[in-house]
């Protein structure tokens, strides 16, 4: 561990398949004027948006509603729940969903009195709030992005094809609790069930594949790594495994809460990319990363070789013995993936519908982070998204 640092992760969480009632002691705390925050329906249908209202109605809270936000929300709906707070008087914001709801909530608690565009302030100056934020509270739905207790949100400008996500330093951008309950993901498609599972599993590679030092993280890294690729076997067989999707939920924090990065650089070119590819095709998060992943990997490989040889061994169980450093490496990209087919993950852009044509804009359009194995040019982010075509 070279590296200094500080840490704070001030959300609050409740956990687990009776959870939702501590919205009682929460809710008191914040003023009458509540605006709730949701998607497309989801909520509506699974009853989770009942459960809520009446919780919400029994602290006598005055709510106003945000819905529809789509998965990948966009700069016009941030627009749009802007004005809704701003009539409303907001006191509070209630995001109930997934990782696009969070994200959406906190854009919305940054921007409602800001003077600037929010786009142009914090989505391409990436500067910070200097005007009075809301708090934020959420009830997750969906596992993977780790917003509920981090203090990122994406959105995407589709009028540009640029998805930007800003990790905000002011930790009071973070929620102020979470309430997760595994029961509620059950609902979910396998499609973004497994797509969520890789979301994890990614968010854990970018922040393992970089350094070349000693560092604790690195082994919480491997612990989780296994924890997700063992409960993924299990709920890709029986989604209704409790166990199984409990431990996925409980990972999916832990992977972005930002204590596995502490005191180490961190890699997020496959981010990087697959939310170019998200501009230009609005496809689900995970999948943008799993059908960019391996061609990017395979990439890096020699520059990074030690610590992919000890991805194989300590992740996958790849023994070394006879073999040399790289097939070593090689095989475990070789058991990851395996284990993504397994899952049924998209394995290629292509299918996500991307065409050869917006390879270059969609270089264009990839941030470039210096902190992996690798610090990309332009024509290497080509050569890995053509290799992601088939
Ligand atoms: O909109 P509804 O009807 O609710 O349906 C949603 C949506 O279609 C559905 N869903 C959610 N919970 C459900 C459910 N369906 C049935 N039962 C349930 N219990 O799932 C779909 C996807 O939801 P979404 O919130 O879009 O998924 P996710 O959690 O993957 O969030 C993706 C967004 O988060 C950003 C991504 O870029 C993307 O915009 N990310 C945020 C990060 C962060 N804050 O740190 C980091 C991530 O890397 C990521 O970039
Ligand atoms: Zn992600």
């Amino acid at each position: 561990m070279l590296g200094n640092f500080s840490y704070c992760n001030p959300t609050k969480l409740y956990f687990g398949d009776d959870s939702l009632h501590y919205l009682n002691e929460e809710l008191p705390k914040y003023g009458k004027n509540v605006v709730l925050i949701y998607g497309g329906g989801s909520i509506k249908k699974n009853g989770i948006y009942d459960e809520v209202i009446k919780i919400l109605n029994e602290n006598e809270k005055n709510v106003a509603e945000i819905s529809g936000v789509m998965p990948n929300p966009t700069v016009d709906k941030l627009y749009e729940g802007v004005e809704t707070a701003r009539s409303h008087h907001a006191d509070f914001l209630l995001a109930v969903g997934g990782g696009s709801v969070c994200d959406y909530a906190k854009a919305v608690s940054v921007s409602v009195n800001c003077d600037e565009d929010p786009w142009e302030k914090y989505y391409i100056r990436f500067e910070e709030p200097d005007c009075e934020t809301l708090p934020v509270g959420c009830v997750l739905t969906m596992v993977g992005t780790g917003s509920e207790m981090n203090a990122g949100s994406v959105i995407t400008n589709p009028a540009t094809k640029q998805k930007i996500g800003h990790v905000f330093a002011d930790e009071k951008i973070m929620p102020k609790f979470a309430v997760l309950n595994p029961q509620y993901t059950l609902t979910l498609p396998h499609y973004q069930m497994v797509s969520g599972i890789y979301d994890i599993f990614n968010h854990i590679c970018e922040q393992y594949f970089s350094g070349e030092d000693d560092n604790t993280s690195d082994y919480i890294s491997e612990g989780l790594m296994r924890s997700v690729i063992h409960a993924s076997r299990i709920a890709n067989k029986n989604p209704q495994d409790y166990e199984a999707r409990s431990n996925i939920m409980w990972a999916a924090t832990w992977a972005l809460n930002t204590l596995v990065s502490r005191g180490k650089s961190t890699d997020w070119m496959v981010h990087m990319i697959g939310q170019s590819v998200g501009a230009y095709t609005n496809a689900t998060h995970g999948m943008t990363l799993a059908a960019v992943s391996l061609p990017y990997y395979r990439h890096i490989l020699p520059y990074g070789l030690q610590k992919f040889k000890r991805f194989a061994v300590n992740v996958w169980d790849v023994d070394p013995s006879g073999k040399t450093d790289e097939q070593t490496a090689r095989e475990g990209l070789a058991s990851m993936e395996n284990w993504m087919r397994e899952l049924g993950l998209v394995m290629n852009i292509s299918e996500l519908g991307a065409t050869e044509d917006m390879l270059e804009g969609i270089a264009d359009g990839t941030l470039i982070m210096p902190g992996g194995y690798k610090v990309l040019e332009h024509d290497e982010i080509v050569a890995v998204l053509k290799e992601s075509l088939a």
